[in-house]
Protein backbone atom coordinates (compact mmCIF):
# COMPACT_ATOMS: atom_id res chain seq x y z
CA UNK A 1 0.00 0.00 0.00
CA UNK A 2 0.77 3.63 -1.09
CA UNK A 3 1.57 5.25 2.19
CA UNK A 4 0.50 8.54 1.40
CA UNK A 5 0.40 11.18 -1.23
CA UNK A 6 -0.48 14.78 -1.06
CA UNK A 7 0.06 17.91 -3.44
CA UNK A 8 1.62 20.35 -0.37
CA UNK A 9 4.47 18.68 0.75
CA UNK A 10 6.74 21.27 -1.40
CA UNK A 11 9.77 19.91 0.52
CA UNK A 12 12.24 17.78 -1.09
CA UNK A 13 14.30 15.40 0.41
CA UNK A 14 17.82 16.04 0.00
CA UNK A 15 19.40 13.75 -2.03
CA UNK A 16 22.04 11.80 -0.07
CA UNK A 17 23.71 8.72 -1.24
CA UNK A 18 21.51 6.55 0.83
CA UNK A 19 19.20 6.85 -1.75
CA UNK A 20 20.56 4.64 -4.22
CA UNK A 21 19.52 1.53 -4.04
CA UNK A 22 22.81 -0.81 -2.85
CA UNK A 23 23.17 -4.22 -2.28
CA UNK A 24 22.16 -5.72 1.23
CA UNK A 25 24.93 -6.89 3.05
CA UNK A 26 22.78 -7.95 5.93
CA UNK A 27 18.96 -9.11 5.37
CA UNK A 28 16.17 -10.55 7.89
CA UNK A 29 13.06 -12.14 5.99
CA UNK A 30 9.98 -12.77 7.47
CA UNK A 31 11.29 -13.16 10.81
CA UNK A 32 8.52 -14.28 13.48
CA UNK A 33 9.49 -14.85 17.10
CA UNK A 34 7.40 -15.89 20.36
CA UNK A 35 8.06 -16.40 24.06
CA UNK A 36 5.68 -19.09 25.25
CA UNK A 37 2.33 -17.54 24.32
CA UNK A 38 3.59 -14.39 23.70
CA UNK A 39 4.07 -13.22 20.17
CA UNK A 40 6.77 -10.87 20.46
CA UNK A 41 8.05 -10.19 16.66
CA UNK A 42 5.53 -10.56 13.48
CA UNK A 43 7.15 -11.06 10.08
CA UNK A 44 10.07 -8.42 10.51
CA UNK A 45 12.18 -8.21 6.74
CA UNK A 46 14.50 -5.57 6.41
CA UNK A 47 17.41 -5.01 4.79
CA UNK A 48 20.78 -3.33 5.61
CA UNK A 49 23.68 -1.96 2.98
CA UNK A 50 27.46 -2.06 2.91
CA UNK A 51 28.17 0.68 5.17
CA UNK A 52 24.39 1.92 5.86
CA UNK A 53 23.62 2.33 9.44
CA UNK A 54 19.64 1.05 9.91
CA UNK A 55 18.17 2.90 13.75
CA UNK A 56 15.91 0.28 15.12
CA UNK A 57 13.26 2.91 16.83
CA UNK A 58 10.50 1.81 19.13
CA UNK A 59 9.18 2.20 22.34
CA UNK A 60 10.33 -0.12 25.37
CA UNK A 61 9.56 -3.77 24.97
CA UNK A 62 8.75 -3.58 21.08
CA UNK A 63 11.22 -6.19 20.83
CA UNK A 64 14.42 -4.54 18.95
CA UNK A 65 16.73 -6.58 21.58
CA UNK A 66 15.01 -9.63 20.69
CA UNK A 67 15.70 -8.34 16.44
CA UNK A 68 19.32 -8.16 17.16
CA UNK A 69 19.83 -11.32 19.38
CA UNK A 70 18.33 -13.07 16.37
CA UNK A 71 20.50 -11.43 13.93
CA UNK A 72 23.98 -12.20 16.84
CA UNK A 73 22.85 -15.86 17.15
CA UNK A 74 21.87 -15.80 20.55
CA UNK A 75 17.95 -16.50 20.07
CA UNK A 76 16.19 -18.20 17.35
CA UNK A 77 13.08 -17.13 15.65
CA UNK A 78 10.58 -18.96 15.36
CA UNK A 79 10.09 -18.24 11.62
CA UNK A 80 12.21 -16.18 9.38
CA UNK A 81 16.01 -16.42 8.01
CA UNK A 82 18.86 -14.23 8.71
CA UNK A 83 21.23 -13.72 5.37
CA UNK A 84 24.57 -11.78 6.00
CA UNK A 85 26.50 -11.18 2.51
CA UNK A 86 24.36 -13.68 0.81
CA UNK A 87 24.82 -16.73 2.95
CA UNK A 88 21.91 -17.83 5.51
CA UNK A 89 22.93 -18.19 8.59
CA UNK A 90 19.55 -19.31 10.53
CA UNK A 91 21.21 -22.19 11.62
CA UNK A 92 24.71 -21.13 12.60
CA UNK A 93 25.87 -20.62 16.23
CA UNK A 94 26.38 -17.19 17.66
CA UNK A 95 30.74 -17.14 17.17
CA UNK A 96 30.36 -18.45 13.41
CA UNK A 97 28.42 -15.76 12.28
CA UNK A 98 31.00 -12.94 12.78
CA UNK A 99 28.64 -10.06 14.35
CA UNK A 100 29.71 -7.30 16.57
CA UNK A 101 27.82 -7.00 18.87
CA UNK A 102 27.95 -3.57 21.22
CA UNK A 103 25.75 -3.28 24.62
CA UNK A 104 25.08 -0.70 27.00
CA UNK A 105 27.51 -2.17 29.32
CA UNK A 106 30.22 -2.98 26.76
CA UNK A 107 32.36 -4.88 29.42
CA UNK A 108 35.86 -3.81 28.46
CA UNK A 109 38.05 -6.24 30.36
CA UNK A 110 38.99 -4.07 33.74
CA UNK A 111 43.02 -5.68 33.55
CA UNK A 112 43.66 -4.66 30.42
CA UNK A 113 45.41 -1.95 28.73
CA UNK A 114 43.29 0.26 25.71
CA UNK A 115 45.46 -1.84 23.46
CA UNK A 116 45.24 -5.18 25.20
CA UNK A 117 41.57 -4.87 25.23
CA UNK A 118 41.18 -3.76 21.08
CA UNK A 119 43.32 -6.89 20.50
CA UNK A 120 42.28 -9.25 22.42
CA UNK A 121 39.93 -10.83 19.83
CA UNK A 122 42.80 -11.29 17.83
CA UNK A 123 45.17 -13.13 20.22
CA UNK A 124 42.34 -15.76 21.12
CA UNK A 125 42.19 -15.91 17.16
CA UNK A 126 45.59 -17.20 17.18
CA UNK A 127 46.41 -14.46 14.90
CA UNK A 128 50.06 -13.29 14.43
CA UNK A 129 52.02 -10.91 16.81
CA UNK A 130 52.65 -8.64 13.56
CA UNK A 131 49.37 -8.77 12.14
CA UNK A 132 47.39 -7.93 15.62
CA UNK A 133 50.40 -4.92 16.37
CA UNK A 134 49.40 -3.60 13.30
CA UNK A 135 45.51 -4.16 13.08
CA UNK A 136 45.54 -2.34 16.72
CA UNK A 137 47.74 0.80 15.27
CA UNK A 138 44.84 0.81 13.16
CA UNK A 139 42.39 0.80 14.63
CA UNK A 140 44.01 3.35 17.75
CA UNK A 141 44.23 5.88 14.99
CA UNK A 142 40.66 5.47 13.72
CA UNK A 143 38.85 5.37 16.82
CA UNK A 144 41.77 8.60 17.92
CA UNK A 145 43.09 7.24 21.00
CA UNK A 146 46.69 6.44 20.49
CA UNK A 147 47.76 8.80 23.26
CA UNK A 148 45.49 6.52 25.87
CA UNK A 149 46.35 3.16 24.30
CA UNK A 150 48.45 2.18 27.40
CA UNK A 151 45.65 3.57 30.06
CA UNK A 152 43.10 0.59 31.69
CA UNK A 153 39.59 0.74 31.07
CA UNK A 154 39.05 2.95 34.52
CA UNK A 155 41.27 5.90 33.75
CA UNK A 156 39.07 6.58 30.45
CA UNK A 157 35.86 8.50 30.02
CA UNK A 158 32.37 6.56 29.05
CA UNK A 159 32.89 8.03 25.25
CA UNK A 160 36.04 6.84 25.22
CA UNK A 161 35.59 3.65 26.64
CA UNK A 162 33.10 3.23 24.08
CA UNK A 163 35.20 3.90 21.13
CA UNK A 164 37.62 0.60 22.71
CA UNK A 165 34.17 -1.15 22.57
CA UNK A 166 33.39 -0.89 18.64
CA UNK A 167 37.13 -0.88 17.94
CA UNK A 168 37.47 -4.40 19.75
CA UNK A 169 34.79 -5.29 18.00
CA UNK A 170 35.74 -4.34 14.34
CA UNK A 171 39.12 -5.73 14.66
CA UNK A 172 38.06 -9.12 14.14
CA UNK A 173 35.90 -8.00 10.68
CA UNK A 174 32.51 -8.41 11.75
CA UNK A 175 30.38 -8.95 8.95
CA UNK A 176 27.44 -6.41 10.47
CA UNK A 177 27.87 -4.14 13.84
CA UNK A 178 24.76 -4.44 16.42
CA UNK A 179 24.54 -1.81 18.65
CA UNK A 180 21.98 -1.96 21.65
CA UNK A 181 21.33 1.07 23.18
CA UNK A 182 24.93 1.63 23.72
CA UNK A 183 24.78 5.52 24.72
CA UNK A 184 21.74 4.27 27.55
CA UNK A 185 24.13 5.09 30.91
CA UNK A 186 25.58 8.63 29.24
CA UNK A 187 24.45 11.78 29.91
CA UNK A 188 22.59 13.87 26.76
CA UNK A 189 25.43 15.95 25.76
CA UNK A 190 27.88 13.16 25.71
CA UNK A 191 25.09 11.19 24.03
CA UNK A 192 24.78 13.85 20.95
CA UNK A 193 28.87 14.05 20.89
CA UNK A 194 28.90 10.32 20.48
CA UNK A 195 26.46 9.93 17.99
CA UNK A 196 28.13 12.32 15.55
CA UNK A 197 31.06 10.57 16.18
CA UNK A 198 29.87 7.07 15.91
CA UNK A 199 28.42 8.28 12.61
CA UNK A 200 32.10 9.23 11.14
CA UNK A 201 33.59 6.12 12.56
CA UNK A 202 30.43 3.71 10.64
CA UNK A 203 31.12 5.98 7.12
CA UNK A 204 34.67 5.32 7.34
CA UNK A 205 34.99 1.31 8.26
CA UNK A 206 31.80 0.60 5.52
CA UNK A 207 30.30 -1.83 7.98
CA UNK A 208 26.69 -2.33 7.85
CA UNK A 209 25.12 -1.58 11.59
CA UNK A 210 21.95 -2.12 13.12
CA UNK A 211 21.71 0.93 15.85
CA UNK A 212 18.78 0.23 18.50
CA UNK A 213 17.09 3.04 20.22
CA UNK A 214 14.28 4.84 21.33
CA UNK A 215 15.65 8.20 21.38
CA UNK A 216 13.83 9.87 18.61
CA UNK A 217 16.61 12.26 18.06
CA UNK A 218 19.52 10.28 17.93
CA UNK A 219 17.44 7.86 15.40
CA UNK A 220 17.12 10.57 13.07
CA UNK A 221 20.49 12.26 13.40
CA UNK A 222 22.02 8.76 13.31
CA UNK A 223 20.31 6.92 10.83
CA UNK A 224 20.46 6.38 7.06
CA UNK A 225 16.91 4.56 7.25
CA UNK A 226 14.92 4.16 10.10
CA UNK A 227 12.78 1.53 10.70
CA UNK A 228 9.74 1.94 13.37
CA UNK A 229 8.75 -0.51 15.66
CA UNK A 230 5.73 -1.23 17.36
CA UNK A 231 4.66 -4.14 19.59
CA UNK A 232 6.80 -6.54 17.44
CA UNK A 233 5.89 -4.86 13.77
CA UNK A 234 7.83 -2.98 11.50
CA UNK A 235 5.32 0.26 10.94
CA UNK A 236 7.56 2.00 8.30
CA UNK A 237 10.94 2.03 7.10
CA UNK A 238 12.47 5.00 5.64
CA UNK A 239 14.81 7.73 5.82
CA UNK A 240 14.61 9.94 8.83
CA UNK A 241 13.41 12.63 5.97
CA UNK A 242 10.39 10.45 4.77
CA UNK A 243 9.51 8.68 8.56
CA UNK A 244 9.30 12.30 9.91
CA UNK A 245 7.87 14.47 7.45
CA UNK A 246 5.22 11.51 5.26
CA UNK A 247 5.13 8.82 8.45
CA UNK A 248 2.91 6.08 7.18
CA UNK A 249 1.01 5.72 10.08
CA UNK A 250 -0.36 7.99 13.59
CA UNK A 251 1.69 6.04 15.57
CA UNK A 252 4.88 7.05 13.51
CA UNK A 253 3.68 10.61 13.29
CA UNK A 254 3.30 10.73 17.22
CA UNK A 255 6.56 8.93 18.26
CA UNK A 256 8.95 11.09 16.61
CA UNK A 257 7.60 14.52 17.91
CA UNK A 258 4.63 16.40 18.30
CA UNK A 259 2.18 15.88 15.68
CA UNK A 260 -1.52 17.61 14.89
CA UNK A 261 -3.79 15.26 13.75
CA UNK A 262 -7.31 16.20 12.31
CA UNK A 263 -9.92 14.70 10.66
CA UNK A 264 -10.60 14.97 6.88
CA UNK A 265 -12.94 14.17 4.22
CA UNK A 266 -11.35 13.03 0.36
CA UNK A 267 -12.90 14.67 -2.23
CA UNK A 268 -12.42 14.59 -6.00
CA UNK A 269 -9.63 17.24 -6.55
CA UNK A 270 -9.09 18.69 -3.06
CA UNK A 271 -9.53 17.36 0.73
CA UNK A 272 -12.47 19.48 2.93
CA UNK A 273 -11.04 19.76 6.56
CA UNK A 274 -13.33 21.47 8.59
CA UNK A 275 -14.60 24.43 6.41
CA UNK A 276 -11.15 24.26 3.94
CA UNK A 277 -11.06 22.89 0.58
CA UNK A 278 -7.23 22.01 0.09
CA UNK A 279 -5.74 21.15 -3.42
CA UNK A 280 -4.52 17.49 -3.31
CA UNK A 281 -4.02 14.96 -5.54
CA UNK A 282 -4.39 12.01 -4.26
CA UNK A 283 -3.57 8.45 -4.80
CA UNK A 284 -6.40 6.98 -6.30
CA UNK A 285 -6.26 3.44 -5.66
CA UNK A 286 -6.13 4.35 -1.65
CA UNK A 287 -8.12 7.02 -1.72
CA UNK A 288 -11.60 7.24 -2.96
CA UNK A 289 -14.33 10.20 -3.12
CA UNK A 290 -15.88 10.88 0.53
CA UNK A 291 -13.39 8.98 2.46
CA UNK A 292 -12.94 9.85 6.24
CA UNK A 293 -9.15 10.19 6.79
CA UNK A 294 -6.72 11.68 9.07
CA UNK A 295 -4.23 14.56 8.08
CA UNK A 296 -1.39 14.65 9.96
CA UNK A 297 0.92 18.31 10.29
CA UNK A 298 3.60 19.23 12.19
CA UNK A 299 3.57 22.16 14.56
CA UNK A 300 6.53 23.79 12.24
CA UNK A 301 4.26 23.28 9.09
CA UNK A 302 1.73 25.74 10.55
CA UNK A 303 1.47 29.32 9.96
CA UNK A 304 0.19 31.66 11.62
CA UNK A 305 -1.35 34.93 9.76
CA UNK A 306 -3.58 38.47 10.87
CA UNK A 307 -4.86 38.52 7.35
CA UNK A 308 -6.36 36.68 4.61
CA UNK A 309 -3.45 37.08 2.73
CA UNK A 310 -0.97 34.11 2.22
CA UNK A 311 1.87 33.56 1.09
CA UNK A 312 2.08 30.73 -2.18
CA UNK A 313 2.73 27.29 -0.81
CA UNK A 314 0.40 28.57 2.20
CA UNK A 315 -2.67 26.48 2.06
CA UNK A 316 -5.59 28.01 4.47
CA UNK A 317 -6.67 26.12 6.87
CA UNK A 318 -9.44 28.54 9.62
CA UNK A 319 -9.29 31.03 11.55
CA UNK A 320 -8.30 30.18 15.06
CA UNK A 321 -8.15 31.80 18.79
CA UNK A 322 -5.07 31.71 19.76
CA UNK A 323 -4.91 29.97 23.34
CA UNK A 324 -1.65 30.24 25.00
CA UNK A 325 1.99 31.50 23.54
CA UNK A 326 5.26 29.47 25.22
CA UNK A 327 8.68 30.70 24.78
CA UNK A 328 10.38 27.11 24.37
CA UNK A 329 14.56 28.91 23.81
CA UNK A 330 14.78 27.87 20.26
CA UNK A 331 11.24 28.49 19.16
CA UNK A 332 7.78 30.53 20.53
CA UNK A 333 4.93 27.75 20.67
CA UNK A 334 1.27 29.26 20.26
CA UNK A 335 -1.51 26.81 21.36
CA UNK A 336 -4.80 27.53 19.12
CA UNK A 337 -8.52 26.39 18.92
CA UNK A 338 -9.36 25.92 15.60
CA UNK A 339 -13.07 26.62 14.38
CA UNK A 340 -14.81 23.68 14.47
CA UNK A 341 -17.27 23.12 12.14
CA UNK A 342 -20.12 20.30 11.10
CA UNK A 343 -18.23 17.42 9.21
CA UNK A 344 -19.56 13.89 8.54
CA UNK A 345 -16.63 12.26 9.32
CA UNK A 346 -15.90 13.71 12.23
CA UNK A 347 -15.00 11.55 15.09
CA UNK A 348 -15.80 12.39 18.64
CA UNK A 349 -12.48 11.86 20.10
CA UNK A 350 -9.86 13.09 17.38
CA UNK A 351 -6.86 12.65 19.44
CA UNK A 352 -4.39 14.70 20.93
CA UNK A 353 -0.90 13.52 21.54
CA UNK A 354 0.95 14.68 24.21
CA UNK A 355 4.54 14.63 23.50
CA UNK A 356 7.27 16.14 25.45
CA UNK A 357 6.62 18.81 22.60
CA UNK A 358 2.85 19.21 23.70
CA UNK A 359 1.28 20.77 27.03
CA UNK A 360 -0.37 18.96 29.27
CA UNK A 361 -3.92 19.93 28.58
CA UNK A 362 -6.27 18.04 26.23
CA UNK A 363 -8.91 20.33 24.34
CA UNK A 364 -10.25 18.13 21.48
CA UNK A 365 -9.68 20.51 18.27
CA UNK A 366 -6.10 22.36 19.84
CA UNK A 367 -3.51 22.34 17.63
CA UNK A 368 0.22 23.15 18.10
CA UNK A 369 2.21 25.63 16.30
CA UNK A 370 5.61 26.94 16.25
CA UNK A 371 7.39 30.07 14.87
CA UNK A 372 11.19 30.69 14.56
CA UNK A 373 12.56 33.66 16.66
CA UNK A 374 12.61 36.27 13.78
CA UNK A 375 8.92 35.34 12.86
CA UNK A 376 7.99 35.59 16.51
CA UNK A 377 9.69 39.28 17.40
CA UNK A 378 8.76 40.56 14.21
CA UNK A 379 4.98 39.62 14.94
CA UNK A 380 4.21 39.09 17.92
CA UNK A 381 0.83 37.50 18.97
CA UNK A 382 -1.68 37.76 21.59
CA UNK A 383 -3.21 34.87 23.63
CA UNK A 384 -7.26 35.94 22.64
CA UNK A 385 -6.13 37.33 19.39
CA UNK A 386 -7.80 35.70 15.81
CA UNK A 387 -5.62 34.46 13.49
CA UNK A 388 -5.62 32.87 10.08
CA UNK A 389 -4.01 28.97 10.26
CA UNK A 390 -2.16 28.21 7.15
CA UNK A 391 -0.32 24.47 6.17
CA UNK A 392 2.76 24.52 4.29
CA UNK A 393 2.96 20.91 4.21
CA UNK A 394 0.33 17.84 5.91
CA UNK A 395 0.11 14.58 5.13
CA UNK A 396 -2.84 12.57 4.48
CA UNK A 397 -2.96 8.88 6.77
CA UNK A 398 -4.06 6.22 4.27
CA UNK A 399 -6.91 4.68 6.10
CA UNK A 400 -6.32 1.52 8.36
CA UNK A 401 -7.49 -1.68 6.54
CA UNK A 402 -10.50 -3.37 8.79
N1 LIG B 1 13.79 -14.55 27.13
C1 LIG B 1 12.57 -14.03 27.18
N2 LIG B 1 11.53 -14.70 27.71
C2 LIG B 1 10.28 -14.19 27.72
N3 LIG B 1 9.96 -12.99 27.23
C3 LIG B 1 10.93 -12.26 26.69
C4 LIG B 1 12.29 -12.73 26.63
N4 LIG B 1 13.05 -11.76 26.02
C5 LIG B 1 12.20 -10.76 25.73
N5 LIG B 1 10.94 -11.04 26.11
C6 LIG B 1 9.76 -10.17 25.92
O1 LIG B 1 9.74 -9.76 24.57
C7 LIG B 1 9.31 -8.42 24.45
C8 LIG B 1 10.35 -7.61 23.67
O2 LIG B 1 11.55 -7.53 24.41
P1 LIG B 1 12.82 -6.77 23.89
O3 LIG B 1 13.89 -6.96 24.90
O4 LIG B 1 13.12 -7.21 22.51
O5 LIG B 1 12.30 -5.26 23.89
P2 LIG B 1 13.08 -3.92 23.57
O6 LIG B 1 12.37 -3.27 22.43
O7 LIG B 1 14.53 -4.20 23.41
O8 LIG B 1 12.80 -3.06 24.90
P3 LIG B 1 13.77 -2.04 25.70
O9 LIG B 1 13.72 -0.74 24.96
O10 LIG B 1 13.09 -1.94 27.03
O11 LIG B 1 15.12 -2.64 25.78
C9 LIG B 1 9.09 -7.93 25.86
O12 LIG B 1 7.72 -7.97 26.13
C10 LIG B 1 9.85 -8.92 26.71
O13 LIG B 1 9.26 -9.04 27.97
MG1 LIG C 1 16.22 -3.67 24.55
Amino acid sequence: MKAKETLIPQQQEPATASQQPRPAAASVLGISKSFGKASVLENISFDVAEGEVLVLLGASGSGKTTILRIIAGLEMPYTGKVILHGKDVTELPARERGVGVIFQSYALFPKMTVEKNIGYGLRIRKRKRKEIKATVNELLSLVQLEEHRRKYPSQLSGGQQQRVAIARTLAYKPEVLLFDEPFGALDTQTRVHLRREIRALLKKVNVPAIFITHDQEEALELGDRVAVLNVGNIEQIGTPFEIYNHPATEYVATFLGAANILDAVIRKDFIEVGSAKIAATLDKESFRDGDCVKIVFRPEDVSLNRGDFLRPGHHRLSSARIEEISFVGAYERVRLLVESSSDECKTDETPYYLTTETPDRKPTKSIIATRPKPEASTTRLQVGERVVVALTSFTVLPQKKH
